[in-house]
């Protein structure tokens, strides 16, 4: 059934990290780095990491029905579930379907959006489509990710930046002021294979010789990623911005994908935008992709960064590469993240295959987890 066209107002947000903490010291303990190098080229101090039975599928399930609780919502009331990943729990079927189950809902459409860390923020404007149009009144974004099982943990280059984490957002018609003001989206092909994920694909399918290539784990150019990131982000956001009719000096707000503190940074200075009214917090988690941007909003919420009538920018970018950027009114009570208190991994079961339990867990970190789990001396 097709509505007028209308507002579209994030009335939802939640984030998921799993309890599970690998600091730069760990990995000082698994590769030649130093939590010192480290923290001058990325701010990263540590990072999130998935337990054997956690999936981007359950992660991301927990931060969508806390999205939902803050929202107001029953997870029956969501139109369509959209969920940014590049680690989805299976090639097929998408983590959406998996998630909708999990949640407890009975007739979302529900379907995966590959934009990498760019994820969330074409989720958001994916999702905003289809309430604008007036075919759907609440779509869940989910931007979720297990990088851990993907990351190459005897490659420094690569092993100290990434972490597992989810985060959502719901998108709802409202005829109120505010709420999503400009969008800008782009993607660039020159940079395709400055982030990549080479095996597994129908490019090149799963097999001996892309295990031995270690093709199934992330490879990366990080310098040419750096320097097209804080380029590509910052004409991003301008754009947003202009879109929404705005200037910057209007933003209270811009919450960053999480990649690197020295790119936030870079994008704060080619803007002339003050570090103050960013936010940032790669320090604890490093780069959660897809997770990133929405896992930050929850968190700047919570810690009472974000008031009604504030305007923000989200900004982000990824493999692709691709960028995006939201221009948006806030327009809920930050109190309504209270709803969501009590919800957390108990509540949710991602429904199992029919193939024999496996334990995907990285083998070169079983170390922490077993410290994790051994019980506490005394
Ligand atoms: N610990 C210690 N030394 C390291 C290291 C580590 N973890 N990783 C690399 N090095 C070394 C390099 O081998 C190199 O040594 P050399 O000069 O003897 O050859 C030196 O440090 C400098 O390496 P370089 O790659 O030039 O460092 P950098 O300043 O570019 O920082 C990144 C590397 C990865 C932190 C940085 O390029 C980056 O953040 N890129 C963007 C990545 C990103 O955001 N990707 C996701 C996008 S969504």
């Amino acid at each position: 059934m097709s509505r007028p066209a209308t507002g579209v107002h994030l009335t939802g947000w939640g984030g998921y990290a799993p309890s599970l903490v690998l600091t730069n010291a760990d990995l000082e303990r698994m590769v030649e780095t130093n939590d010192e190098w480290i923290v001058t080229r990325t701010g990263i101090r540590e990072r999130h990491i998935a337990r054997p039975d956690e999936t981007t599928a359950s992660m991301a399930a927990v931060a969508g029905l806390r999205a939902i609780a803050t929202a107001g919502l029953q997870p029956d009331d969501i139109d369509l579930i959209i969920v940014g990943t590049l680690t989805p729990d299976y090639p097929m079927p998408s983590t959406a379907a998996l998630v909708k189950e999990a949640i407890g809902n009975r007739r979302a459409a529900a379907m995966d959006l590959a934009a990498a860390c760019s994820g969330f923020v074409y989720g958001y404007a994916t999702a905003h489509a289809y309430v604008a149009s007036g075919m759907y009144r609440h779509v869940l974004v989910i931007g979720a990710e297990t990088l851990s099982r993907v990351t190459d943990w005897t490659d420094r280059g690569t092993a100290i930046l990434f972490g597992d984490a989810a985060g959502a957002a719901v998108l709802s018609a409202s005829d109120e002021p505010g709420g999503t003001l400009g969008i800008e989206l782009t993607t660039e092909p020159s940079g395709a294979y400055y982030i990549w994920l080479p095996g597994g694909g129908a490019a090149r399918p799963a097999g001996a010789a892309t295990v031995d290539g270690r093709e199934h784990f992330i490879h990366m150019k990080g310098t040419e990623t750096f320097k097209m990131a804080v380029r590509t982000l910052g004409s991003t956001a301008t754009a947003a911005v202009r879109a929404a009719g705005l200037t910057l000096d209007e933003v209270d707000l811009v919450i960053p994908h999480q990649a690197n503190y020295r790119i936030i940074e870079g994008l704060s200075k080619s803007l002339g935008f003050p570090m103050e009214r960013v936010f940032v917090n790669v320090d604890c988690y490093g780069n959660t992709s897809a997770a990133s941007v929405p896992l930050a909003l929850a968190e700047a919420v919570a810690a009472g960064r974000v008031m009604r009538g504030d305007r923000l920018l989200f900004v982000a970018f990824g493999a692709g590469l691709t960028s995006g950027a939201i221009a948006l009114q806030w327009t809920e009570d930050p109190a309504n993240a209270a709803r969501a208190a009590a919800i957390g991994p108990a509540d949710v079961t991602i429904a199992p295959g029919y193939l024999g339990p496996t334990n995907p867990f990285p083998t070169a970190l079983e170390w922490i987890r077993e410290r994790d789990e051994a019980p506490a001396k005394g």
